[in-house]
């Protein structure tokens, strides 16, 4: 790819088909949302497709034009929905389920949500223990079941005429999985699923299913799933985007919020301990310490990375990191969590920080679905697949190239994600030099 765009964009003509893996909590906010911005009820907060600002030239110049119009977005009115889950409620009554939304807010689009049924989803319980339903297809081999995702894809952009697809991995946390023999190229992956081997995980059939498919594919969970590089060989192969992993929302956010600005200031760390407890399913089923493992491994990562203890080790070098969730079924999605923070300064005084944040894990995850459905797409329109390391932004453990470390700082992955938007349009990258404003 050379460095100099503009990049030619395919126009968004048409409706674009979100095909949504798990149809819980997080889904069914992302799906009612978008229909109740429809509809004019609500505002798509937090989402910065849709309310987000970029600089364009020089600051005197003065222009800032929404995202939306700067770049050919797919419009909410064009969007369609579908997904697979293990229960077979429509979208409406496992939105009544997950508790995230009014009664009232639910009900104002009922019409809309209610005819959205899942399709029999690809699982085993191996991969989830906490959880089991009945709405789930069967066949001899994984191969199989991924001949079925890729029958479903069709049949939904047959139904709705859908003139392009992406897929958001909604479904629940899968257990941890170290990667293996059979994920290292595209050969050894489908002979695996044929002969089903255990280190195929239900969500790599899906993922698998959709880049063959011509899908773009994004990861909300810390699941290996599309992190392999038999599947990432594919998407190349197959010029489908990816991305990936784990949607950052809550603490983990927090996080990448606050580390970097104890860094810029030179801060020290002793030690960060982040407690929580959620009541959702998403907490039930990270309630097994098989599944609880894959989660932690992504949210410890972020600040070892933005902290670089091996740069900076009179800061860094020995902070003690610890990250525990509770299965705690009063709060629901109403997760609230607690981080303590011991920090340092000038000649080694300590301080503390603490943060109590109630937060609303669905209501932060939704516009993150929905600004991956649009920028995924856009992607593929503007000819770009593999990993797109742009869309940091929206991930605990983002994907990038085997050869380099995750960027998890908030604010360079935001630079990183607007300089892509401006870089496709062929606008001048922004430095913040500003020393030409003073010559
Ligand atoms: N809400 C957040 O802030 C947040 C942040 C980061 C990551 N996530 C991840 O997003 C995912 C969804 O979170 P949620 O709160 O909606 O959870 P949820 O439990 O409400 O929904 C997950 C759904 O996936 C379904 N499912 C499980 N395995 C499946 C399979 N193989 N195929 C199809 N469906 C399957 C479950 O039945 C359930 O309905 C979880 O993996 C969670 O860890 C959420």
């Amino acid at each position: 790819m050379t460095l100099t765009g503009p990049v030619p964009i395919e126009p968004p003509r048409g409706k674009l088909g979100v095909l949504l893996p798990g149809l819980g909590a997080v889904a069914t906010t992302f799906i009612a949302g978008v229909y109740a911005i429809r509809r004019g009820i609500s505002k798509p907060i937090g989402s910065l497709t849709q309310m987000g600002t970029i600089r364009l030239g020089k600051r005197t110049e003065k222009r800032v034009p929404m995202i939306k119009d700067f770049v050919e977005l797919t419009a909410l009115d064009d969007l369609v929905f579908g997904g697979w889950d293990i229960f077979a409620d429509n979208v409406y009554l496992a939105a009544r389920k997950a508790g995230v939304l009014s009664k009232d807010l639910i009900d104002e689009v009922r019409s809309d949500i209610e005819q959205i049924n899942p399709w029999k989803a690809v699982f085993d319980q191996e991969y989830i223990k906490k959880l089991d339903g009945n709405n789930v297809k069967q066949a001899p081999t994984k191969y199989d079941l991924a001949q079925m995702l890729m029958e479903d894809i069709r049949n939904f952009k047959e139904a709705h005429t859908l003139d392009r697809m992406v897929m958001v991995w909604c479904a629940s946390t899968e257990v941890f999985m170290e990667p293996d023999a059979v994920h290292q190229n595209l050969p050894a992956f489908v002979q695996g699923m044929k002969d089903n081997h255990p280190a195929v995980a239900p969500s790599m059939i899906y993922a698998y299913a959709a880049i063959a498919s011509g899908v773009p594919f994004a990861n909300g969970a810390p699941n290996l799933t599309v992190d392999i590089p038999a599947l990432i060989e594919l998407a190349r192969e197959k010029s489908v985007p990816i991305a990936g992993k784990d949607f950052k929302t809550g603490q983990t956010l927090m996080k990448t919020i606050l580390a970097p600005g104890l860094k810029a200031r030179l801060l020290g760390l002793n030690g960060w301990f982040s407690t929580n407890i959620l009541g959702n399913r998403d907490g039930e089923v990270l309630d097994d310490p098989e599944s609880f493992r894959t989660k932690e491994e992504s949210k410890l990562s972020a600040l070892e990375h933005i902290l670089q203890p091996h740069m900076y080790p009179d800061l860094y070098g020995d902070f003690t990191h610890k990250v525990r969730i509770n299965y705690y079924p009063p709060r629901g999605d109403n997760k609230e969590s607690w981080d303590n923070l011991d920090i340092f300064g000038w000649l080694g005084y300590p301080m503390q920080i603490k943060i109590d944040f109630l937060c609303r894990d669905s209501i932060l995850a939704a516009p993150i679905v929905l600004d991956l459905a649009l920028f995924l797409d856009l992607a593929q329109r503007s000819g770009m697949r593999g990993i797109q390391e742009w869309l940091s932004f929206y991930f605990k453990s983002p994907l990038c190239a085997p050869e380099l470390y995750p960027e998890h700082d908030l604010f360079i992955q935001l630079m990183k994600l607007k300089n892509t938007l401006r870089y496709l349009k062929g606008e001048d990258l922004i430095t913040h030099l500003g020393l030409e404003y003073y010559d």
